[in-house]
């Protein structure tokens, strides 16, 4: 399979790093405004450089494209990958809302093309390890979540394309939050949201810097974020409550901390013969955009929805669609 990117940033380049540790797969062609970055990248991952996407979505050599631009760039390029008939992997969000999303989604459903969100979170060891708990009943009926992102960004962080309200199109819960609300889905399946107070804490910028959101189930199990990119040292954690016993998970390498995830059975302590929570520490190496990557392979190779759809990015877009809709930002 003979793949292109188009973005040779902070994740088109580990994006490139995944596509070369893959048997059988191969970098072709990487693109950026910026042709010295695409250089450096095609010189350590292979491939030929270019500045212009167009190359990549035009090429009739190429099965697979990934999209790591700023979030207004997604779009079109998206588009025109899945008409010229290309798989598309493009980092979260999906465009800058539910209506982008949706273009995106049903160009794929109109190509009949595999599309997959980048939602590398799912694929971090603590998380993995948390889903397969839940799923084996190991923490009894899921009733609550408590989830924490908080970045710590930089000096100038208000002059990036990331808070413009055109290149990246939301606040904190869109980027970085918007993982948080697709951790909450992956959890605890379909939510609502139902209240939220925005905040302007610290940054000047056009969109929140601290979103304090809850989204229930129509059951009523809830999920409380709070995403920010005011975090004086970068935070993850996830509290899962269920009906027998608890999960906490806590980093996610490098400046978050090594992954680490706790779990016991409620009132363990009265329990003999087997109160010691168990714990389990994982390396601190980033292998998310890895494993998301073999993941995308694998579903376009066995013509499948991959974990992170297309459709997992436009209903997490729908739910911040909707908080940002009654928006104040304090
Ligand atoms: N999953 C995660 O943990 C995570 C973390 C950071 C960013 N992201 C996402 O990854 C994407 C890229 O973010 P980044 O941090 O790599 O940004 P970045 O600014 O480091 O890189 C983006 C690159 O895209 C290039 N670019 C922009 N428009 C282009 C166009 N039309 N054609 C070709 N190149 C173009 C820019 O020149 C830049 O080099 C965004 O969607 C972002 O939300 C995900």
């Amino acid at each position: 399979m003979k793949v292109g990117i188009v973005g040779a940033g902070l994740i088109g380049s580990k994006r490139a790093d995944a596509i070369s540790r893959i048997p059988g797969v191969e970098l072709s062609l990487q693109a950026d405004l910026d042709l010295g970055r695409a250089s450096v990248c095609c010189a350590k991952y292979g491939g030929q450089p270019t500045c212009d996407w167009r190359d990549i979505v035009l090429s009739s050599d190429l099965d697979l494209v990934i999209i790591a631009t700023q979030h207004d760039a997604a779009v079109p390029i998206a588009i025109s990958a899945l008409e010229h008939g290309k798989h598309v992997l493009c980092e979260k969000p999906l465009g800058r809302n539910a209506s982008e999303s949706l273009q995106i989604v049903q160009a794929a459903e109109r190509a009949g093309k595999i599309l997959k969100a980048g939602f590398n979170y799912r694929y971090y060891p603590h998380v993995k390890k948390a889903r397969s708990l839940v799923d084996e009943g190991y923490i009894g009926s899921l009733q609550y979540v408590k989830m924490v992102l908080g970045h710590a960004a930089r000096p100038d962080y208000d002059k990036e394309w990331r808070v413009d309200a055109h290149a990246g199109g939301g606040g904190a819960l869109l980027d970085p939050g918007i993982h948080l609300v697709d951790l909450s889905r992956y959890f605890l399946g379909n939510l609502n949201a139902s209240s939220q107070a925005l905040q302007n804490a610290y940054w000047k910028t056009p969109f929140e810097d601290n979103a304090f959101v809850l989204l229930t189930t129509p059951e009523g199990r809830t999920a409380s974020l709070h995403a920010s990119t005011t975090e004086w040292k970068n935070t993850f954690t996830i509290d899962l409550f269920g009906t027998d016993g608890y999960i906490k998970l806590q980093g996610r390498c490098g400046f978050y901390g090594r992954p680490k995830i706790s779990y016991n059975k409620r009132w363990a302590w009265l329990n003999e013969n087997d109160n010691v929570e168990k714990t389990e520490e994982y390396p601190d190496q980033d292998d998310s955009f890895f494993e998301e990557t073999i993941e995308f392979i694998d579903a376009v190779r066995t013509n499948r929805q991959p974990n992170g759809s297309g459709y997992d990015a436009l209903e997490a877009a729908k739910i911040i669609d909707l908080v940002y809709s009654t928006r104040t930002i304090h």
